[in-house]
């Protein structure tokens, strides 16, 4: 039987008080139906900093005291490195807290599953933080998209070029190991644009990819490459790295009528979002774009500030998440299916991932030995 929605603000723990909490603290802030009522670290220091900046009225060295002092939690959301978010979501969820998590969800699609069976037995929501889902302009390309007002997808180009030091980045102990992280730029970087490519243009049909270790000393790979085919028919060409010093994320989508492009680092809004008409579409070879294709003048940056509102709101009416915090698995099984490729030196399909297939553990048991298998395949 579902649960009746508090009508009261929203009550809110946040878990990991490092970078990203600042961010949720911010958003939940911008939202008078909300109220973080406690926060969770065993980092006293980090903790400190984060509740002298914030004004938290009580803190906990982890979830499991947060959850035990805190009776009526609605809403707990994990900011905490990856390798922790399994466990932590089922106990939250077991809790009878909803879940707001930050990318990655977790560490593989098994895991994913586990979290997924404990938010239905406890009848609560999961949502995942992809940012990159939210702003007016991509709400209103997706639309465009959908309708087929843009044509049908050809071919496309997913870059997360960015640039990630060894003496900072990857000096934190989580990052740079299968174990901890899951994965290497691919999950922790590149899934941010995977994921809104596949918000675009919905589900995949096979992935074909390589992985590398070029420059950064780190267990996991720095590069890929990947070819991906939509279930559409579109192709796309895939590369992720942390080595790019001019940094970039761009998606890119040609359609029979258009071309459709995003180019921004980590946020984007409508003055990052170009659509290009194809010559001769209207006549000449410059043609003036249809009126509908214009973006909406009532633009709202991406960011967590829309995401939480967005999941909030779904929270508040008892109603399921909206789609800019829904279908977290498409993601997460490209992300897979790149490293399984590469891993396995051909190409992968949906039925390579069905339920059963060992690939659905991800890479976190033995990442050294497949990055091994990633590192030198087909050399
Ligand atoms: N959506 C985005 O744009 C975005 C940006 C950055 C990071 N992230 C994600 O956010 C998550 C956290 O990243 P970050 O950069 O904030 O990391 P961080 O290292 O700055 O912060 C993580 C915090 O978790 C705390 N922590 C560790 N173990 C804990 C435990 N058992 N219980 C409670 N807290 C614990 C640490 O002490 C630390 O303060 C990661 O999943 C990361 O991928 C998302």
């Amino acid at each position: 039987m579902t649960q009746e929605p508090p009508t009261r603000p929203l009550r809110v723990a946040l878990v990991g008080t490092g970078a990203i909490a600042h961010a949720h603290a911010a958003a939940v802030a911008a939202d008078p139906g909300a109220e973080v009522v406690a926060v969770a670290d065993p980092a006293a220091e980090v903790r400190a900093t984060f509740t002298e900046r914030f004004g938290v009225p009580r803190t906990y060295p982890d979830l499991a005291a947060l959850l035990a002092g805190e009776a009526g939690v609605d809403v707990v959301h994990l900011c905490t490195p990856p390798g922790l978010h399994r466990d932590q979501a089922v106990q939250a969820l077991s809790a009878g807290a909803h879940v707001v998590c930050e990318k990655p969800p977790v560490l593989s699609l098994t895991e994913l599953d586990d979290v997924l069976a404990a938010a239905r037995a406890a009848d609560r929501q999961y949502a995942v933080v992809f940012q990159q889902r939210t702003g007016t302009a991509v709400g209103h390309v997706q639309r465009l998209l959908a309708s087929g007002e843009l044509g049908r997808p050809l071919v496309g180009i997913c870059h997360t070029l960015w640039y990630r030091k060894q003496e900072d980045y990857y000096a934190v102990p989580w990052r740079g190991r299968w174990a901890t992280e899951g994965g290497g730029p691919l999950l922790g970087l590149g899934i941010h644009q995977l994921d809104l490519l596949a918000f675009l243009l919905g589900d995949w049909a096979e992935v074909d990819a390589r992985a590398f270790r070029l420059d950064r000393d780190v267990e996991t790979e720095d590069t890929s490459v990947a070819t991906v085919r939509f279930a559409n028919g579109a192709v796309v060409s895939v590369v992720t790295t942390a080595l790019a010093p001019r940094q970039t994320s761009y998606v890119r989508v040609d359609t029979t009528t258009a071309t459709v492009e995003v180019e921004h680092l980590y946020g984007h809004d409508a003055s990052s979002w170009r659509l290009t008409p194809a010559p001769g579409r209207t006549g000449g070879e410059h043609p003036e774009a249809p009126a509908s294709w214009a973006l909406p003048a009532d633009d709202e940056p991406s960011g967590h500030v829309p995401l939480l509102r967005a999941v909030y709101d779904a929270l508040r009416s008892g109603g399921p998440l909206p789609p800019v915090a829904a279908e977290p698995y498409r993601s997460l099984e490209l992300v897979t299916a790149i490293y399984a490729s590469a891993a396995l030196g051909r190409p992968v399909t949906p039925a390579d991932l069905a339920p059963g297939s060992p690939l659905r553990d991800g890479f976190a048991h033995d990442g050294v030995e497949d990055l091994r298998a990633l590192s030198t395949h087909r050399s």
